[in-house]
């Protein structure tokens, strides 16, 4: 995979930001992510390179672009390559004008993405310096003491991250009685997972069950940044079973590692659609905005922060 792809994807993410970021705060999740879609597919469609939807705004029948199976890019001879992506992970924080939406796209050589369903999934989430001391086998109070150990500091002085839900009330209390520190957050799992490999964010671990296309974009970016990550399927029903089975997962038990989530050389692009821990929001001014995105290979270990200026009036917008 070509590393100059990096900027042509980070104009991809960076589009999607731009056309949904004018929709924050507005109530409306629809609109925004339907802005974001619709970006990143034309900007998607103006690269030289062959490439499947892996991982993507769901079923053909009920997504009408960047569905799963999807063929984007020029073709045209170039690269073929698979995509993980999501144009604005967290539409409830982007409507409601709240930290942490990005829009985020990984690329990997084709076959090497778990093809995950759109179903949930148990994650674990650390940084480097935890790399290797996490069991998503084990029980949280478990991994929470390994970390702490690794970390050579005490479990109350690890702050864990849970999505704000019903389903969690038993790991909450779990954790709360380790002694560590919570922080609840109401979406975005994905910004979550990457704030745990960011020096400085406070964030040591993510826990819990959220999307499972999300979790296969988190252990890209983990790949890239050195942290680990390790995913469970759940599934709510026999239909969700089915549909799994159907898209090749062959155990449904399984606890799949980083590598076998993200595999071979994977790239990673983001940009910060309202303020959160990792990236900026889009900022507009007199006929321009300023974006922040981030960069990321998991060949180099190369993580790149972008700020750009865009001038609306200067350029075609696709
Ligand atoms: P969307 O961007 O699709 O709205 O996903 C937001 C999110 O919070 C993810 O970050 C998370 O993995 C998932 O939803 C959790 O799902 P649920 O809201 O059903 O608990």
């Amino acid at each position: 995979m070509d590393r100059n792809f990096a900027l042509e994807f980070v104009r991809v993410t960076e589009m999607a930001a731009l056309d949904s970021a004018r929709y924050m705060g507005r109530g409306d999740e629809k609109i925004a992510d339907h802005a974001a879609v619709e970006a990143m597919r034309k900007m998607l469609n103006s690269i030289s390179f062959e490439g499947t939807v892996v991982i993507g705004e769901g079923e053909r029948d009920e997504a009408p672009m960047l569905y799963i199976g999807e063929k984007v890019g020029k073709g045209s001879g170039g690269p073929r390559l698979d995509l993980a992506l999501d144009p604005l992970e967290g539409t409830t924080i982007c409507a409601s004008g709240g930290s942490n939406s990005i829009s985020v796209i990984a690329i990997a050589e084709e076959g090497n993405f778990l093809h995950a369903p759109d179903t949930y999934m148990k994650k674990i989430a650390v940084g480097p310096e935890a790399k290797g001391a996490v069991d998503l086998n084990e029980t949280a109070t478990k991994n929470l003491k390994e970390v702490a150990k690794i970390k050579g500091c005490e479990v109350e002085d690890l702050t864990v991250v849970i999505l704000d839900r019903p389903r969690h009330a038993e790991l909450i209390a779990e954790v709360r009685q380790a002694g560590a520190r919570i922080w609840l957050i109401g979406d975005g799992d994905v910004s979550a997972a990457i704030a745990t490999c960011k020096k400085g964010s406070g964030v040591d671990m993510l826990i819990g069950t959220g999307g499972a296309p999300e979790g296969v974009i988190s252990a890209a970016a983990l790949r890239c940044m050195g942290g680990d990550f390790q995913g469970q399927l759940t599934f709510r029903n026999e239909q969700e079973k089915a549909r799994a089975l159907k898209m090749g997962i062959r155990d449904l038990n399984k606890v799949y590692l980083i590598d076998e989530l993200a595999k071979g050389n994977v790239m990673f692009c983001a940009t910060g659609v309202t303020h959160g821990t990792f990236l900026d929001g889009v900022i507009f001014s007199r006929g321009g905005a300023t974006t922040h995105s981030v960069v990321m290979r998991s060949e180099s270990g190369t993580v790149r922060f972008i700020h750009a200026e865009h001038h609306f009036a200067r350029k075609p917008k696709y």
